[in-house]
C-alpha cells in the first residue's frame, strides 16, 4: 500500500516532479518517504514521518539529474525509521530502488547476499534488491541485464523501479502489485497509480504481471522478463488532477471498500503456505498464541464487533475465550488466570479505552497481544506481540477494510490456537477469499437496495453465530454515516422485545451464511415478513431465505466461518449508497473522529 513516483525526462526539474508526485500520493497517509536522483552520481534523501520531513531535509540541497525515484512508505515490515524508508541503495550507493509489496523469500536471499560480504542497513524485504542488482553487475552484465535476473529471482508481489549512477534510465517490474506508466511531452513517468502523475500527463500505459518497462529519455519500452518486446496500447485517463486522493472514488470510504481483495491478499502473504496450507505468524507470535488456555478480547466500536467473532472462533476451537467492550473490562475487570492472553483488536493502535484495557491487563501480569493495522502504534509497541493486518491506510472515518482483515487476521490466530499444522481446504479457502470480495463488489446489487429503502424510518439488521457480529457491524455502519436510526440484533433475540419497533416502513437486513443456526434465522424472518416489514437477505444461498425476501444481496458460498466478510461488504456497500442518497458527509461523520485517543 505504498507509492511509487517515476520520472524521466531532459531538461525538466526531476525533484519537483517527484516530490509533487508523492504530495499526489500523500492522502494515503504514510509514515515515510524518499528519493533518488541519477547524475554523474546518484543522490538519495530519505526521512521517515510526513512528507514535509522529507521537504524539509531537501531544503537547500540540489538533486540535479534525469531521472529519479520516490518512495512513501506504509510500513509492513520494520518501524517506520529512516532506515527503513525507500529508497534503497546496494554496497557502494550506485544503485536505488523502490518496492511496494512483499519478497517472500527476501530472508534466503539476504542470508545468501550477507555471505557473499554484503551488509545491510534496514530491516526491510527491499533492500535485497539493490545488492542482487549490485552482485549481478560485478559480474560484467549491464543495468538492464542484472536489474532482470535480480527480479526473476524474487518471489511475492511487487512493485519495483531502480535507478543507477551515470544513467538517464529507470527500469521497473511489477507482480500482483501495480505499476503504471505516464507519457509526456519528452518525458515519461511511473507510478503506482495514475494520481502520481496525474499533473504532467494523462496517457497512460498499464503494466502487467511478469512485465518490465525500461524509462529513457528517448522515450519507453516494455517486455517479459527474458526481454522480449511486448506491444502496449497508450490510454488516456478521463480523470482530473482534484480528483487524485480519492483514486478517482468520490469519497475515501468507497476507495477503501474496493481495496478490500488487496487489504486481505496483504494480510494473507507469507503467512499462509500455498502448498501444505500451513499458517505460520512467527514462532514467537505462535507460541504466546498456543500457551493460552484463557482468551478475553477487548476492543471499541467495529473493532469490538471482530472481536466478538474471534471469540466465537476460539470458543469453536475448545478454547474459552470472551469480548469485551473495553471501557468496561476497565469498569469492571473479569477474572484471569495466569495462563490468560488478551488480545487487543485495534484498528489505530490508539484508542484511548483499549490502550487502558491493556494497561489493565499488563498490571495484572497477563501477556497481551495487539491486532493492529498501524506499525509502531502505541498498542503495538506496549504489547509483549502484534500481529499486523496489513490493510494499508484507512482515510475514511468509518471502518471498512479493517474490519476485514481484522476478521482474516483472527482467522490466523484460530489456525495456530488449533494447531492443525496443515489446513488444505481452509487455506484454499482463505486463498480465494480476496478474489470472492472482489466478485461481490463487481456483482452486487447495493446500489439498488439502498435506493429502494433511503426513506425508511429504521434499520433493523439480525444474523446468528457469525453472522450476528456482522448483523451489528452493518447496524453501525449504517448509523454513523447516515445519521439514521439502525440497532442490529442476535436473530434469535428479535422476539424478546425489538420485534414491537418492526413495521412496514422498518428493513429488515437478514444475514444468512453458512450452515451454524441459519435455518433458525430464516424461522425469524418468516416472523418479520408475517409483520410486513421489508426483508433483505444478504445470503450465501445455503437455505430458501431468499423466497421470504424483497431484496437479496446474494455472496459466493465459501467456508462458513469466512462468509461473514462476503456479507459484510454488502451492508458496507448499502450503508455507503443511503449516505450518499442522503448527502451526508460520508467520510467525516458528524461528531466523530477516525482515532479516539481520549477514555
Ligand atoms: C466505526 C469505527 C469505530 C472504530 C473504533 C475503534 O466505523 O471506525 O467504531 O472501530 O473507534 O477504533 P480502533 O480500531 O482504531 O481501535
Amino acid at each position: 500500500m505504498c507509492g511509487i513516483i517515476g520520472s524521466v525526462g531532459r531538461g525538466r526539474e526531476t525533484l519537483g516532479v517527484l516530490v509533487r508526485g508523492l504530495s499526489n500520493l500523500e492522502y494515503r497517509g504514510y509514515d515515510s518517504a524518499g528519493v533518488a536522483v541519477s547524475d554523474a552520481s546518484l543522490s538519495v534523501c530519505k526521512r521517515s514521518g510526513e512528507l514535509d520531513a522529507l521537504k524539509e531535509a531537501l531544503q537547500g540541497k540540489t538533486l540535479e539529474g534525469n531521472a529519479g525515484i520516490g518512495h512513501t512508505r506504509w510500513s509492513t515490515h520494520g518501524p517506520p525509521t529512516d532506515a527503513n524508508a525507500h529508497p534503497h541503495t546496494d554496497c557502494t550507493g550506485e544503485v536505488a530502488v523502490v518496492h511496494n509489496g512483499i519478497i517472500e523469500n527476501y530472508e534466503v536471499l539476504r542470508e545468501e547476499l550477507e555471505g557473499a560480504g554484503h551488509t545491510f542497513e534496514s530491516e526491510t524485504d527491499t533492500e535485497v534488491v539493490p545488492h542482487l542488482i549490485e552482485d549481478l553487475r560485478a559480474e560484467g552484465m549491464d543495468f538492464e541485464t542484472a536489474f532482470r535476473k535480480a527480479v526473476s529471482r524474487l518471489e511475492g508481489s511487487y512493485a519495483i523501479a531502480a535507478v543507477i549512477e551515470e544513467s538517464e534510465t529507470i527500469f521497473a517490474a511489477r507482480n500482483d502489485s501495480p505499476l503504471v506508466l505516464g507519457v509526456g511531452e519528452g518525458a515519461t513517468y511511473l507510478g503506482s497509480d495514475v494520481p502520481a502523475f496525474l499533473d504532467f500527463t494523462d496517457r497512460v500505459v498499464y503494466l502487467d504481471d511478469g512485465e518490465v518497462a525500461r524509462l529513457s529519455p528517448d522515450g519507453w519500452a516494455v517486455t517479459n522478463l527474458v526481454g522480449e518486446r511486448i506491444e502496449k496500447d497508450v490510454e488516456t485517463v478521463d480523470w482530473e488532477p482534484e480528483d487524485t486522493g480519492k483514486g478517482g472514488y468520490d469519497h475515501y470510504m468507497l476507495k477503501e471498500i474496493h481495496e478490500q481483495p488487496q487489504a486481505l491478499r496483504q494480510c494473507l502473504q507469507e503467512r499462509v503456505d500455498e502448498l501444505s496450507g500451513a499458517i505460520d505468524l512467527g514462532d514467537d507470535l505462535q507460541q504466546t498464541v498456543r500457551g493460552a488456555e484463557f482468551i478475553q478480547l477487548v476492543a471499541c466500536g467495529t473493532s469490538y464487533h471482530a472481536a466478538l467473532y474471534a471469540a466465537q472462533l476460539f470458543r469453536s476451537q475448545g478454547v474459552p475465550a470472551q469480548a469485551f467492550v473495553a471501557s468496561e473490562y476497565v469498569t469492571a475487570p473479569p477474572p484471569y488466570s495466569e495462563d490468560t492472553l488478551v488480545i487487543g483488536i485495534t484498528q489505530s493502535g490508539e484508542t484511548a479505552d483499549t490502550l487502558s484495557a491493556l494497561r489493565e491487563a499488563q498490571r495484572r501480569g497477563v501477556e497481551t497481544l495487539a491486532v493492529t493495522n498501524v506499525v509502531g502504534s502505541t498498542a503495538s509497541r506496549e504489547c509483549a506481540d502484534a500481529l499486523y493486518i496489513r490493510s494499508g491506510p484507512e482515510i475514511g472515518v468509518a471502518a471498512t477494510k479493517t474490519f476485514s482483515a481484522q476478521v482474516v487476521a483472527a482467522n490466523l490466530v484460530a489456525a495456530v490456537l488449533e494447531d492443525r499444522g496443515t489446513h488444505h481446504d481452509f487455506a484454499s479457502a482463505l486463498r480465494d477469499l480476496p478474489s470472492q470480495v472482489q466478485e461481490v463488489l463487481d456483482e452486487t446489487n447495493a446500489e439498488t437496495v439502498a435506493e429502494r429503502f433511503v426513506d425508511s424510518e429504521a434499520f433493523f439488521f439480525i444474523g446468528r453465530g457469525y453472522d450476528y457480529p456482522v448483523a451489528l457491524e452493518g447496524a453501525l455502519k449504517m448509523k454513523e454515516i447516515t445519521y439514521e436510526h439502525a440497532e442490529g440484533f442476535a436473530a434469535g433475540e428479535l422476539k424478546h422485545g425489538p420485534l414491537a419497533l418492526v413495521t412496514s416502513e422498518t428493513p429488515v437486513f437478514a444475514v444468512v451464511t453458512g450452515e451454524t443456526g441459519s435455518k433458525k434465522t430464516v424461522g425469524n424472518v418468516k416472523e418479520v415478513e408475517a409483520r410486513s416489514a421489508p426483508v433483505v437477505a444478504v445470503t450465501d444461498g445455503r437455505t430458501d431465505v431468499g423466497r421470504y425476501a424483497d431484496e437479496v444481496l446474494e455472496v459466493p458460498e465459501t467456508d462458513s466461518r469466512l462468509a461473514p466478510v462476503l456479507a459484510n461488504v454488502q451492508l458496507q456497500l448499502v450503508s455507503y449508497y443511503v449516505a450518499e442518497r442522503l448527502g451526508r458527509n460520508i467520510d467525516k461523520p458528524r461528531n466523530l473522529a477516525k482515532s479516539v485517543t481520549v477514555e
